[in-house]
């Protein structure tokens, strides 16, 4: 028997949306394709966005969306992807399978996606391959309202007034395909480039993302800290409003990261044990920015998350397709648990990718699309997004995977919304046990209880011949009892209790 502990008094931190928020790139089928078919295609659309992914979308409430990448950001350069299409310039992809670019998808098409989904917009600059003019001019063609070069381009090509650009990152993986550069190099490049991202909009300032870690490169972090984090009475947060760390679970060495589907018990327990090391990441990147930024000012955006595994066989190895099973269904809900505990300082993440690419929420051949295990995930958690963490715990957790790849069974979060609804997700890491759980609450005496579960086998997809064999389901054991609730959570599955 596992006891969840809800102090429903006391709220710790505010759970940022954009924890919610998903990335896609110009890489294989994310862009074209999985999001975009043009505004010619047979596939139903509207101004070129696929109407069937962008509805699905619209149901887990995507908070921000990055783009263009990733890799490809630092060798895009935005004025290709402007004008008219059939002039914009055709060119190879050479970081993601050597395929044709034709920057038919450019910034009007991002914008006008962000507004079909209702999300906030997180553009990444070029700084490993571009200049800080082009920065510069690429943040004044898309924000400045009045006449400008930049503003009279925008209006030549359609679009008369401004958009809103929510989020700016100032370089992507700047210490690997994006430039190759030490910390304190690009700290002082990082504090150049960002000068000239001005906020024309006072009303309206963009965020902006310096370049963070690689995993556990605590280093990284230190010395750009150390080279850009300067607060002053102009620079309230120093020069930057978040610092990016990167994370991905591969159960395998980079060369053979492992099947996608295909995996023994041992690769699960291996693969959530690694997923679950985003807690020390955090934890740690958190104490060395406590120490320059105690006040937490700025957040820590872990804006590349996600399963990385070897791409399905068959398909071409630069364009990262994977399945998605059950296993990816607990990877994310073990993360977002993580996030949410950790919400004081993880203000912005992004799962890789939305759509076609590695941990995606949506999988689609040509017309047709399904929901992968993930989606359903940040479905069943959607409720976590703008509420308030509150306190809670568990006693009684056993742990399973052996010395090598131990982990709990059972990992929990809680939060409570604006209508003091409280959401509590639940994930049983193990393979073989279901757990009764018993919870209890501090003052609160339940009224009603809504909640859904995701529960398969361990190696369970979604197929286009079975797109819902996994899907989301009422759950109907949770019992209301003098203390709180109680119900048995199955193996390998995830449940969502909403607490009137
Ligand atoms: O998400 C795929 C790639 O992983 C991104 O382009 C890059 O930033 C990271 O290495």
């Amino acid at each position: 028997m596992a006891r969840i502990y809800i102090n429903e008094t006391r709220k710790v931190s505010h759970i940022n949306p954009e924890i919610y928020g998903q990335f896609s790139e110009h890489l294989g089928r994310c862009i074209y394709e999985g999001l975009y078919v043009g505004e010619d295609s047979d596939i139903p659309n509207v101004n070129g966005m696929r109407s069937d992914v962008v509805e699905a979308l619209k149901e887990i409430r995507v908070p921000v969306l990055r783009w263009p990448g990733g890799c490809f950001a630092d060798e895009y350069h935005w004025k290709d992807g402007i004008g008219p299409k059939e002039q914009r310039k055709k060119m190879i992809n050479t970081h993601w399978g050597g395929v044709v670019e034709d920057n038919s998808f450019g910034t009007h098409e991002y914008f006008e996606l962000c507004r079909q989904l209702g999300c906030k917009t997180y553009i990444n600059g070029n700084v490993g391959s571009g200049t800080v003019q082009e920065m510069s001019e690429w943040v004044e063609y898309m924000t400045f309202n009045g006449l400008s070069p930049m503003a009279s381009l925008r209006a030549a090509n359609g679009h008369e007034k401004p958009w809103k650009v929510d989020i700016f990152g100032v370089g992507n993986e700047s210490w690997g395909c994006g430039g190759n550069m030490r910390p304190t190099y690009y700290g002082d490049l990082y504090r150049r480039y960002q000068t000239y991202v001005r906020n024309y909009d006072a009303d309206a300032p963009i965020q902006k993302v310096a370049c963070g870690p690689n995993v556990n490169d605590y280093e990284w972090t230190e010395k750009v800290l150390d080279t850009c984090f300067n607060p002053s009475p102009c620079h309230l947060h120093g020069f930057m409003d978040y610092l990016s760390l990167h994370y991905y679970t591969t159960p395998g060495p980079w060369e053979h990261k492992g099947s996608a589907t295909e995996f023994t018990v041992e690769e699960w327990y291996n693969t959530l044990h690694k997923a679950l090391y985003m807690e020390e990441l955090v934890e740690k990147h958190g104490a060395i920015m406590d120490r320059y930024d105690p006040e937490k000012k700025i957040g820590l955006a872990v804006d590349e998350w996600g399963t990385w595994f070897d791409v399905e066989p068959g398909t071409n190895p630069g364009f990262l397709y994977q399945q998605n099973t059950m296993r990816d269904a607990l990877v994310a809900a073990v993360t977002l648990n993580i996030f949410n505990k950790h919400s004081d300082r993880v203000k912005l993440a992004c799962i890789a990718q939305m759509v076609n690419v590695l941990q995606s929420m949506i999988l689609t051949d040509k017309e047709r699309m399904l929901l992968t295990p993930t989606y359903h995930i940040f479905h069943m958690y959607r409720s976590h997004q703008d509420a308030e963490l509150i306190e809670s715990r568990i006693e009684g957790v056993e742990t399973e995977g052996g010395a090598m790849y131990e982990v709990p069974t059972l990992q929990e979060s809680v939060s409570v919304d604006q209508d003091g609804v409280l959401t509590l997700t639940v994930a049983n890491l193990s393979l073989e046990n279901s757990y009764p759980v018993e919870v209890s609450l501090e003052k609160l005496k339940p009224t009603s209880v809504e909640a859904s579960i995701l529960t398969d086998e361990k190696d369970a997809f979604n197929s286009f011949d079975e797109p819902d064999r996994v899907a989301e389901r009422a759950f109907d054991g949770v019992a209301v009892t003098e203390q709180g609730l109680k119900f048995t959570i199955p193996a390998c599955a995830v449940v969502s209790l909403r607490i009137r």
